[in-house]
């Protein structure tokens, strides 16, 4: 009987230890490797955007500006609107393009490859 409870015991801590891991691996979400951008009635064809690339090489909080905490990051669509302005943030399309481009033009001559013509980022 004893040795039961003791069983009981062990297999209760296990499951709670594994409910727990899981809870946190929740907390932080995993981004895609590539991750594609489409903004809402695009007509371009998407961006294929390699996540995991800047992510080793760039600060977290260079792209995901106004996270509290840049690991949980909120979609750049959740503040930056389809087209109107909302306080100060410039609309997606706006905010992509600035963002991308402002650095992949500083870095290119640098000797990276970073796209800056239309078509290397919009594939057909
Ligand atoms: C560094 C990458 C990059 C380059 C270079 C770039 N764009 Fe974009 N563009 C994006 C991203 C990211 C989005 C938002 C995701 C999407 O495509 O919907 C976007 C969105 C757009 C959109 C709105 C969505 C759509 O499909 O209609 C248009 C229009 C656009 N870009 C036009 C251009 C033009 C024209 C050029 C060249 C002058 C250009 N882009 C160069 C990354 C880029
Ligand atoms: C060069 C810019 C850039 C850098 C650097 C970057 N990210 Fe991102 N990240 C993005 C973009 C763009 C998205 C897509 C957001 C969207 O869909 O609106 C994204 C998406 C994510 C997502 C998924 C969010 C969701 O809800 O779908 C996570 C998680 C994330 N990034 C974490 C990180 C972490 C952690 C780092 C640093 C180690 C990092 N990012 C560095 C640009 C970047
Ligand atoms: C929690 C809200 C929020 C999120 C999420 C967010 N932004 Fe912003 N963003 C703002 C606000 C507010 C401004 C205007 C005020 C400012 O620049 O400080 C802004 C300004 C910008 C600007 C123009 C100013 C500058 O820094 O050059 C760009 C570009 C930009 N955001 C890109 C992005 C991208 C790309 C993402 C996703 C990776 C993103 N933002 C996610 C709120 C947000
Ligand atoms: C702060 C700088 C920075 C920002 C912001 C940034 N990039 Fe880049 N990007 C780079 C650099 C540097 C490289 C070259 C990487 C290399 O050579 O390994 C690159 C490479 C790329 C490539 C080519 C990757 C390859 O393997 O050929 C694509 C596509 C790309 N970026 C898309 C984007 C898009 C879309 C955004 C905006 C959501 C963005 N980048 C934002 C710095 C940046």
């Amino acid at each position: 009987m004893r040795q039961e409870n003791l069983l009981c015991m062990i297999a209760i801590l296990f499951v709670t230890t594994i409910i727990f891991s899981i809870n946190s691996a929740k907390a932080q979400k995993t981004p895609a490797e590539t991750i594609t951008l489409k903004v809402q009635d695009g007509k371009l064809a998407p961006v294929a955007f390699p996540h995991s690339v800047h992510a080793k090489a760039i600060n977290c909080a260079v792209c995901h500006h106004k996270d509290k905490d840049p690991r949980t990051p909120e979609k750049c669509g959740t503040c930056h609107l389809a087209k109107k302005v909302k306080e100060k943030a410039p609309p997606i399309q706006d905010a992509f393009h600035t963002k991308c481009q402002t650095c992949h033009i500083e870095a290119k001559p640098k000797g990276a490859s970073a796209p800056t013509k239309c078509n290397d980022c919009h594939k057909k």
